[in-house]
C-alpha cells in the first residue's frame, strides 16, 4: 500500500510517501519558521496562508521523488488534530479531497500517534510494547503503548509541556524563536552546577511533570544577574545550562520510574524535544544502566513531519479504517 501523509498541524509543512512494502520513499518538508520569527511565536492565520501555498507544490514534489504519479497512491493520511484548527484545515481539506477525486479512502491522523510511532521508521524499530515519552511544545506525556492504537497515558505535564518551556526560557533570555535548539546550543557552552535549578515532582510518586516552576526559576535569576535588562555572556550560558540540565534530569528520572513500574525496558522518545542531544544521551545511558534499550527517530523525525503521519496512516488504512467525506478536525484531542 502507498500512501501520502500531509502535517499541516502547525508551522512546518510535511509531505511523504510512505509504501508498507519498501518504506518511506519520498519526505519533503518546509519549515515558516522564518515566517514566524519576527513575532516570536506561531501567528495562526499567517501558518494557515503558507500552508495553502506550500502544499500542492510539495505534494509535486514528493511524487517526483518517489518515482510515482498520484494515481499510483491507495491512499491518503492527513494529521486531523490536535493543532492550529486553521493549519489542520488545510492539509485535512487538500487530503480529503485528492482521496475523494482518486477514488481512495483517506484517513485522519493524531499528531501524537504520528510522533509516537515515528521510531518505526527507522531500521531497527522497538516491537511492541514499549514505554514512549512524548515531549514537543505542546505535549509531555509518557504513554505505554501495546500496538497500534493501544495507547495508556502513564502521566502528562500538568501546567507547561516541555518544550513550551524551553520555548519561554529561551524567549526571556533574549534568544531568537525557536527557543529550544538555540537554549540547547548555549547550553552546552555553560557551566550546568551553577545555580540550583529545581526537579520539579521528582520527590514525589507518581508520573506527572510541571514545569512552570523552571521558568519562575529562570525569570527570578535574569532579574538577579542582569544589569541594564542585559545579561552577562557567562550568565547566559549558565542559566541555559542549568535549565537544560534540570529538565533532562526531570525527564529521565520519570522515564525511568516509568519503565520500573510498567515493567517494560524498551523506551522511545518522540516529539520535537527529542531532537536535545542531551536528552538523548541522557536516557540513552538511564535505559541501558536498566537492562533496557532506548530508540529514537532520527532528530528530522522528532520534530513535525509528514512521514510519521505517513506511517501511522497507513497502519490504520491497512488495517481498513478511514475517514468519511466529511471533512472534520479536531484542534485538541487527547490521544
Ligand atoms: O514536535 P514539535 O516539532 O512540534 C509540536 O508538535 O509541538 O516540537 C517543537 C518543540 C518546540 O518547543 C522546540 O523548541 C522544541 O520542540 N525543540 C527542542 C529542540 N529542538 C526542538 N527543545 C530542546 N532542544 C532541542 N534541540
Ligand atoms: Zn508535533
Amino acid at each position: 500500500m502507498i500512501v501520502l501523509g500531509l502535517e499541516t498541524s502547525c508551522d512546518e509543512t510535511g509531505i511523504a510517501i510512505y509504501d508498507t512494502r519498501h518504506g518511506l520513499i519520498a519526505h519533503r518538508l518546509y519549515s515558516q519558521i522564518a515566517v514566524h520569527a519576527e513575532y516570536g511565536g506561531v501567528v495562526p492565520e499567517l501558518a494557515s496562508r503558507d500552508h495553502v501555498r506550500k502544499t500542492l507544490p510539495l505534494i509535486h514534489e514528493a511524487l517526483a521523488e518517489a518515482g510515482i504519479t498520484v494515481s499510483d497512491l491507495d491512499g491518503i493520511a492527513y494529521t486531523s488534530g490536535p493543532g492550529l484548527v486553521g493549519a489542520l484545515l488545510v492539509g485535512a481539506c487538500f487530503g480529503r479531497s485528492l482521496a475523494w477525486a482518486l477514488g481512495k479512502p483517506a484517513i485522519g491522523v493524531h499528531h501524537m500517534e504520528g510522533h509516537l510511532l515515528a521510531p518505526m521508521l527507522e531500521d531497527n524499530p522497538p516491537p511492541f510494547p514499549f514505554v514512549a515519552l512524548l515531549v514537543s511544545g505542546g505535549h509531555t506525556q509518557l504513554v505505554q503503548v501495546d500496538g497500534i492504537g493501544r495507547y495508556t497515558l502513564l502521566g502528562e505535564s500538568l501546567d507547561d509541556a516541555a518544550g513550551e518551556a524551553f520555548d519561554k526560557a529561551a524567549k526571556m533570555m533574549g534568544l531568537p524563536y525557536p527557543g529550544g535548539p538555540a537554549l540547547s546550543k548555549l547550553a552546552a557552552t555553560g557551566d550546568d552546577k551553577r545555580f540550583a535549578f529545581p526537579r520539579p515532582m521528582t520527590d514525589r510518586p507518581g508520573l506527572d511533570f510541571s514545569f512552570s516552576g523552571l521558568k519562575t526559576f529562570t525569570r527570578t535569576k535574569i532579574l538577579a544577574l542582569a544589569v541594564d535588562g542585559v545579561l552577562a555572556g557567562t550568565d547566559k550560558a549558565d542559566i541555559a545550562a542549568g535549565f537544560q540540565a534540570a529538565v533532562v534530569d526531570t525527564l529521565s528520572l520519570k522515564c525511568k520510574r516509568a519503565m520500573q513500574q510498567t515493567g517494560i525496558k524498551r523506551l522511545i522518545i518522540a516529539g520535537g524535544v527529542g531532537a536535545n542531544v542531551r536528552l538523548r544521551e541522557q536516557l540513552r545511558v538511564t535505559a541501558e544502566a536498566m537492562g533496557g534499550a532506548v530508540y529514537y527517530p532520527r532528530p528530522e523525525f522528532c520534530t513535525d513531519n509528514g512521514a510519521m503521519i505517513a506511517y501511522a496512516g497507513a497502519q490504520r488504512l491497512a488495517a481498513g479504517q478511514c475517514s468519511d467525506l466529511a471533512v472534520a478536525v479536531v484542534p485538541r484531542w487527547p490521544l
